[in-house]
Parts: C-alpha cells; sequence; structure tokens
C-alpha cells in the first residue's frame, strides 16, 4: 500500500456511477451499503490543490445547460466531431436534431454510458488516431471546458493540425474555454506565476483525476486568456474567427480554417 491511486479508467466510473444514480439502475456508490453517496469528481493540481466537482451536470439534459452551452450547439453545421464526448449530453441533443455526430473519447467507460444513453456513433481514439481514419467533419466541438486539451505550447499545433487533417472545406472548431486571470485568489495567482517561471502558459494546469481507488496519470489542460489563444493559433491552419465572451469568464472561440 502506498497511498498512490491505481491508474484506471476514472472518468469512465465516475460517469458510470453518475448514471446508476440518475437511473436508479446498476450498482452505486452507498454509505454504509445503504445511504446514497454523491459522485464527485476529484481534481488534484501539482501545487497540493484539491478540487471537487459533481458528476451529474455531465449528464444534464438542455433545460440544465449554461447559455454558451446552447450557443455553441445552435453554431453546429453538417458533420460534427464531438472531442470528448463525455456522458454524451451534446451528441444527443445534436443526433435528435437530425446532425451527424460522431462522439470521440479516449475513456472506455465514458463512451460506454454514451452508448447506453443512446448516442450511436462512437469512436475511442485521440483526435491524432482518429485522423488516421480518413473521416471528415464541418464542425469539431471542444465543450465543457474542452479547449483545455490543447494543453499548451508544445501541444496546441499538433492538436489543431490533427483538426485540421480531418477538416472540409470550411470547417470551424467551437470551443469552450476559461480566462484564469481574472482572480485574486493567492492560491491561483501563485500558481500562474509558478508555471511562467517555469516556462508554461500561466494557466497551464498540471492535473490528475481521481475517483474512489482510481487516479489518472498527470497530464496537462490548459486555460487561457483570448490573447494567448490567439498566440497558439496564429501559426496553424486555423484562424480565430469569433469569440464569444458574453458568460465570461466562460467563452466560446471559434475557429475558422485559414486561407
Ligand atoms: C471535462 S469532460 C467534458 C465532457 C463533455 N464534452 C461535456 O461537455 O460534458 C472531458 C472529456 O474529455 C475526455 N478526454 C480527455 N482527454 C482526451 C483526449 N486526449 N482525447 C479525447 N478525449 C479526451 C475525457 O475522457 C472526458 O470524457
Amino acid at each position: 500500500m502506498t497511498g498512490e491511486p491505481r491508474i484506471g479508467d476514472v472518468f469512465g466510473e465516475l460517469v458510470r456511477d453518475a448514471l446508476a444514480v440518475h437511473t436508479g439502475v446498476g450498482p452505486r456508490p452507498l454509505a454504509g451499503g445503504r445511504l446514497p453517496r454523491p459522485v464527485i469528481e476529484i481534481i488534484e493540481r501539482d501545487d497540493g490543490l484539491i478540487n471537487g466537482a459533481p458528476a451529474a451536470p455531465y449528464l444534464d439534459g438542455p433545460q440544465d445547460w449554461q447559455p454558451h452551452d446552447h450557443r455553441a450547439v445552435d453554431r453546429v453545421r453538417g458533420a460534427t466531431l464531438d472531442v470528448g464526448v463525455g456522458a454524451g449530453r451534446i451528441a444527443l441533443v445534436l443526433q435528435e436534431r437530425g446532425v451527424p455526430v460522431t462522439g470521440l473519447d479516449i475513456s472506455p467507460g465514458a463512451l460506454q454510458v454514451c452508448r447506453r444513453r443512446g448516442v450511436r456513433d462512437l469512436v475511442r481514439a485521440t483526435v491524432d488516431e482518429h485522423a488516421e481514419s480518413g473521416r471528415r467533419y464541418d464542425t469539431f466541438l471542444l465543450l465543457g471546458n474542452n479547449l483545455g486539451l490543447i494543453e499548451g505550447r508544445e501541444r496546441a499545433p499538433v492538436f489543431l493540425a490533427a483538426l485540421a487533417a480531418m477538416a472540409r472545406p470550411g470547417a470551424q472548431v467551437i470551443a469552450h474555454g476559461t480566462d484564469p486571470y481574472g482572480t485574486r485568489d493567492p492560491v491561483h495567482t501563485g500558481y500562474h506565476e509558478l508555471n511562467r517561471r517555469r516556462g508554461r502558459l500561466g494557466g497551464q494546469l498540471r492535473l490528475r483525476l481521481r475517483y474512489r481507488e482510481l487516479g489518472t496519470p498527470w497530464f496537462d489542460y490548459l486555460v487561457c486568456s483570448v490573447d494567448e489563444l490567439a498566440e497558439l493559433v496564429r501559426g496553424t491552419a486555423w484562424r480565430l474567427a469569433d469569440v464569444d465572451d458574453r458568460d465570461a469568464p466562460y467563452y466560446l472561440a471559434t475557429l475558422r480554417l485559414a486561407g
């Protein structure tokens, strides 16, 4: 026993339990074998900060969405790749609207939950792996803060190139991000400073997720300002075409194929 978590499909286990709580079907976490326990995603940052977030919103229907989720979905057109589809809350609604949507995720458990909820077209892969498939899309969605998947200065051009390789002419990326720099909380401003000192973007989070006895390996997840995003997009196949920051500090960035 080391106290270290066993590496596993944290997100998959989390949304599987959240679905069991939601539907009342299947095993779910109980206190004392009887009382329902809330399903909480534990997010550890590499400075020791720990946060918890309820998993239930991953299953939310449109009535419970944030306004920017609605505005993102309203911008969708054509064949759509939902990158990091999660429990399928967005893909399900697109599918109901008749949009041809593919849900992509690296979590087998999340894909299983999507399937059980009725999402039809699912792929277990990273964007780089899926780019090899020859499938092409008009819209790429990075919702639920999944702009974070661009990670930082090194990964962003590679990630965006993989999307460009799957892009039809006129394609767009619709990404949900968060500007991290409005805070005065010294725990966060200190972390941003630490990151800059070690050559990273201020909001380049180094995280691992935990649920019950499981953990993920440490990974980078980017929360960046619009200016930083513009800098990361420069020189790629994409241009930053629009920013909707009506729900600041959240924003929706739309990228379009350049040229
Ligand atoms: C914060 S959740 C967002 C889920 C969903 N987009 C939503 O809005 O509810 C992040 C999702 O991205 C997936 N993910 C993480 N890294 C990924 C990667 N490299 N490629 C594809 N999906 C990834 C996770 O498994 C998880 O389902």
